[in-house]
């Protein structure tokens, strides 16, 4: 009797979070497909993104820790995709999801006008890459695994929303292809997850410093030095930020012993 009971109530347990997992894929699959049908707007697109400069940077470029993703250049479903999955819930990103309220981000009109904004920004020419030891191996494992679906060069694809990933930085890559191997990232794509399933760290570290040096197409990239004229009073944090991204960034790929 007892364990009827317990039995009874785990599955309502179980049934309660599957429904709540369903609800804020569809959540964010609605808000997605509204988005899109609407007609973006640059200008206000400009004015939505200055909330995300300070941690996207007014270029879009990221850090190079990979602490914050480039999203300058992505394609603009996955920029939508992404935040309404953010916001509804269905990736959790704590760092941001703050920023994803109404108040800030407004409505599926705002999310499309900035979707369209950070998408036509100029890529940095500077991602951070890896170490660059076994990329013959890369390249093959991103052949046979990836080009499937990223595509040939690493470009995405826009109907199917899939994220390119050419010019990201390489920490960035390792923390999101890791998060989704050990299915800690929600929205991911169920056939990706099996399909790296079996990946050793060999694997992963050479498929992504591959994709990490895959350059974008030339009109896709900034020049060198290239600063956002539309923010031109963005204080750009000496120390903190940068500094931290630095520190990390130069440490050696291989820690050597203190002899
Ligand atoms: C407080 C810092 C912060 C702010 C402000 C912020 N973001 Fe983010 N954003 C992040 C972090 C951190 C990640 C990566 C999270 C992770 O590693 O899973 C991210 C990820 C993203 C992604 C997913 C990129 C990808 O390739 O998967 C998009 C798109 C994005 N942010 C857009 C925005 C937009 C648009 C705004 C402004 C409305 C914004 N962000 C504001 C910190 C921030
Ligand atoms: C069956 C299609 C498919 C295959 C195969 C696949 N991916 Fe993905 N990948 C996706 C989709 C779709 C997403 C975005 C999921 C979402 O958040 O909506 C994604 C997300 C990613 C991300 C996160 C990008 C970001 O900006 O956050 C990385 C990194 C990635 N894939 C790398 C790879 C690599 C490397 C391979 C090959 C070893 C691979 N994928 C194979 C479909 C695929």
């Amino acid at each position: 009797m007892r364990k009827s009971i317990l039995a009874a109530s785990m599955l309502g347990l179980m049934l309660g979070a599957g429904a709540c997992f369903a609800s804020t894929a569809d959540d964010a699959m609605h808000e997605y497909e509204e988005a899109l049908k609407l007609t973006p707007n640059l200008e206000n697109g400009k004015k939505v993104y200055r909330v995300c400069t300070v941690c996207h940077t007014p270029e879009g470029w990221g850090l190079e820790s990979g602490a914050y993703p480039q999203v300058a250049g992505q394609l603009n479903t996955v920029i939508i995709k992404q935040l309404a999955d953010i916001r509804a819930r269905n990736r959790d990103n704590p760092t941001m999801v703050p920023f994803t309220s109404p108040r800030l981000l407004g409505s599926a009109q705002d999310i499309a006008d900035v979707a369209a904004y950070i998408s036509q920004l100029p890529m940095t020419p500077h991602n951070g890459i890896g170490p660059g030891i076994d990329l013959e191996w890369g390249a093959q494992v991103y052949k046979d695994n990836c080009v499937e679906c990223h595509g040939e060069n690493g470009e995405g694809h826009l109907e199917d929303h899939i994220p390119a990933v050419y010019g990201q930085h390489y920490r960035y890559l390792l923390r999101q292809f890791e998060w989704i191997k050990m299915e800690r990232r929600r929205n991911a794509d169920k056939q990706m997850v099996k399909q790296i399933h079996n990946f050793t760290h060999r694997d992963i570290r050479a498929v992504l410093d591959y994709v990490s040096r895959i350059r974008p197409p030339k009109e896709k990239l900034a020049k060198d030095g290239w600063r956002n004229p539309d923010f031109p009073k963005f204080a750009r944090p000496s120390s903190i930020h940068s500094g931290a991204g630095y520190a990390i960034d130069k440490r050696p790929t291989r820690p050597v012993r203190p002899q």
